[in-house]
């Protein structure tokens, strides 16, 4: 059982669990609903910290949205949209200020909307943790494409674009981002000409989908300049006059399930489904990296919905062996390499995460944090500057996680604190609230079940 903050070591997860839906599609489908002529139904978005920022933005950039919530904390919305330019002749004189909360997506993905409104300015700011990520990857692009885009110390927010008639570049993303990448193709719809992302390897391609959903045309390709695993991928946007509104149904969060999954994986004698999960490819790297370790999971896919494949995940207990994991792996569980380490400490060998520098830039220092976190509670983890080095000793002492502004860290010592021998305290697990509010509400009721 689970008091707020403690988390003893318990089990086993039982029963079904239906995840909150998806934060990076439920961020994108509020912005699109906004940029379209018309009104945007969607069903199942995300009602958390991050989403309501993002919520409040369009809001306050003239967007009428109404909501409406189901018993399961998800919201039914109906977004009336401003139109591609609307927010160019809704401005007011002098900037106009966004709270961006705790909101990377939103801090990185709206600018790329504005950045196309000549006449306008606005600056975007948020919490303190926010203000510690970098933006200068957007401000490098959208000022190439024309805008006027002004960072602190030229890297950090507050964040203030100048909107301009932009024109279409071709950018090589120095890393690979999907915010970054969705920036510049939102930007890309209101320049002159053509603007093409290259993109070091693939990462989530939920803006590409859902622009198509909308009418867009988006050219996707991999690059074959030469031989090189995986093949750079290229994605094309051309100037476009309107998005057409479209019913969003957002699925169920694979990077919020992927606790559950791995707690069950950890916790002896468990066994859970979880039902209703986005199993989009871009997304589910850490399927890939269980089924290496010798993880008990299974996917079952259902239809696609709305562009984004859904399906089913079954997850049990049993032993792990070490992996490596490095490469274009590392996008596609970007948000769960965390959790990586947490398993390595359980498998048999050595677990390594390299090539994941990028993880210094999330809501913490998440290679510090992990390696911190972890070696508190006894594991045998090695710091690198690309990642971490996991030695596996099949069981993790227990002790005290700081997670006070990271939901994922909170979350992670709260998986952690289940598996240990003698509990964890996760101090900041309220952060969870960021991404998934009722994280302790379903763990109880797994716990229960
Ligand atoms: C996100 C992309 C990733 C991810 C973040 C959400 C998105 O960030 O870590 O949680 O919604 O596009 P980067 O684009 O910085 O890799």
């Amino acid at each position: 059982m689970t008091s707020s903050g403690r988390f003893e070591p318990g089990g086993p997860l039982r029963g079904t669990l239906r995840p909150p839906p998806d934060k990076s599609i439920s961020h994108r489908a509020a912005l699109l609903g906004a940029m379209g002529e018309g009104e945007t139904s969607v069903s199942g978005v995300l009602s958390s910290e991050d989403t309501d920022a993002t919520l409040r933005a369009v809001s306050a950039l003239g967007a009428e949205v109404d909501s409406e919530r189901r018993a399961d904390g998800a919201l039914e919305l109906r977004i009336g949209g401003i139109g591609l330019r609307g927010p160019a002749t809704r401005h007011e004189p002098g900037a106009t200020g966004i709270d961006v909360g705790n909101a990377g997506t939103l801090l990185r993905v709206l600018p790329g909307w504005l950045a196309g409104q000549g006449g306008g300015t606005w600056v975007l700011d948020g919490d303190e943790s926010i203000r510690r990520r970098p933006v200068d990857r957007v401000a490098e692009p959208l000022t190439a494409m024309g805008a006027t885009v002004e960072c602190r110390e030229g890297r950090l927010p507050p964040l203030r674009v100048e909107g301009a008639e932009l024109r279409g570049i071709e950018y090589r993303l120095p890393v690979a981002s999907a915010q970054v990448k969705s920036c510049v193709l939102l930007a890309g719809l209101l320049a002159d000409g053509e603007t093409s992302v290259i993109e070091p390897a693939p990462t989530r391609d939920h803006t590409e989908r859902m622009l198509a959903a909308a009418g867009i045309e988006v050219g996707s390709e991999d690059t074959t300049v030469a031989v090189r695993t995986p093949a750079r991928r290229r994605i094309t946007v051309h100037p476009a006059d309107r998005i057409e509104p479209h019913p969003i149904d957002v699925p169920g969060d694979f990077s919020s399930a992927a606790f559950f999954v791995v707690a069950a994986v950890l916790v002896p004698e468990s066994r859970i489904r979880v039902e209703g999960v986005g199993l989009n490819p871009t997304r589910i790297g850490l399927l890939g990296v269980l089924h290496r370790m010798g993880a008990g999971v299974e996917v079952e896919e259902a239809a696609a919905s709305g562009g984004e494949p859904r399906g089913e995940i079954m997850a049990r207990h049993g032993p792990l062996r070490g992996t490596r994991v490095g490469g274009a792996e590392v996008p596609l569980a970007i948000d769960e390499l965390p959790l990586v380490a947490l398993l390595g400490c359980f498998a048999d060998g050595e677990t390594v995460v390299e090539g994941a520098e990028e993880l210094r830039h999330k809501e913490s220092d998440r290679i510090a944090a992990v390696v911190a976190g972890l070696r508190g509670l006894g594991a045998e983890i090695e710091e690198r500057a690309d990642g971490f080095a996991v030695q596996g000793t099949g069981e993790l002492r227990g002790g005290r996680l700081d997670a006070r502004g990271d939901h994922r860290m909170a979350m992670l010592g709260a998986v952690a604190g289940l598996a240990s021998r003698t509990g964890v305290e996760a101090a900041g697990i309220e952060a969870a609230a960021v991404s998934y509010p009722r994280f302790e509400s379903d763990l109880d009721s797994l716990l229960a079940a």
